[in-house]
């Protein structure tokens, strides 16, 4: 074989490994393009389903929002007017009786007005609007007093905060007035507890809010391999702290009590009802 064949066989395979080379760093190029689109298609599914959940979970809090305003307008105008009249009605009868009969019925009168009072309160508690006007510390501070008349629980809120407590926007605030409404719901129903402490600590833009009782607890893995479908009040918990982009986590135990705590970033909303909300601590 000449010199000139050799150098020709040479340059072919340099070229044929140019072209192996290329082809390969163009196949690497495509199957990464490729890797990379897979991944962007499946952030984009992901991002598509939690925007949808977040919907879902939107519209079934704002149902269950409307609920409590139909629920509050109920007792407004109808159970508040019939137990108007019925004092009323009751109240007539006095000047015909007298004696024990004339003390049972101030007895029943009295206890009319404290049911008609009991329940405009509970009106008031359900609509959005007393975020609005209260803030949610004074909303809640009406809710725990709301709670005290109905059961032998002490209560106890706490404030932990810089200068000033801070104000958040009008929806979160509802959003954590819920979440402690089911909370205080369930240490009523199934705590049995002596003592609740509502803990707020303001910090860093960062919230971080416990509500510990000191009732009977309950086994969490009990609750989750028997999970009734009617329980959806914890669950309910969790999605609105995911609202929020918080955190939510719970510890329970058998005779030790029941601690819920959540960690809640904010920023401040410096205009709303900054004038009502007063500083409890
Ligand atoms: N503070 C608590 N102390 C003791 N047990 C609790 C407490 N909170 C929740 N539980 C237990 O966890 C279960 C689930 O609570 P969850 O709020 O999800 O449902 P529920 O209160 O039974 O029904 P609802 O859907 O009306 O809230 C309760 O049935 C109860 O056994
Ligand atoms: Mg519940």
């Amino acid at each position: 074989m000449g010199e000139k064949e050799l150098n020709l066989i040479t340059t072919v395979i340099i070229l044929i490994i140019i072209i192996i080379i290329t082809m390969s760093i163009l196949i690497i190029i495509i199957l990464l393009f490729h890797r990379k689109e897979k991944e962007k298609h499946k952030y984009e599914i992901e991002f598509l389903n939690i925007q949808n959940q977040k919907y879902l979970l939107n519209t079934r809090l704002e149902i269950q929002e409307q609920t409590f305003t139909q629920i509050s307008r109920e007792i407004h105008d109808h159970i508040g007017q019939r137990l108007t009249l019925a004092r009323l009605y009751v109240n007539e009868l006095a000047p015909k009786i007298d004696g024990a009969e004339l003390d049972l019925l101030h007895e029943s009168s009295s206890m009319i007005e404290e049911a008609i009072r009991d329940l405009k309160s509970l009106s008031r508690s359900l609509t959005a609007n007393i975020i609005q006007t209260d803030g949610l510390i004074p909303a809640l501070q009406l809710e725990i007093n709301r709670v005290k008349k109905i059961t032998q629980t002490a209560i106890e809120l706490q404030i932990v905060h810089d200068e000033k407590i801070p104000f958040m926007h009008e929806e979160k605030e509802l959003i954590i007035y819920r979440i402690i409404q089911e909370a205080l719901q369930n240490i009523i129903r199934h705590a049995e507890a002596s003592n609740v402490l509502i803990c707020f600590i303001f910090k860093n833009n960062l919230l971080e809010l416990t509500i510990q009782d000191n009732g009977k607890g309950f086994n969490q893995d009990d609750f989750k391999r028997n999970r009734s479908t009617q329980s959806s009040g914890l669950i309910n918990l969790k999605k609105r702290a995911e609202m929020l982009n918080g955190q939510f986590n719970i510890t329970s135990s058998l005779g030790k009590g029941t601690t819920l705590s959540f960690k809640f970033p904010y920023s401040t909303n410096q205009n709303s009802h900054a004038d009502n909300q007063t500083n409890p601590a």
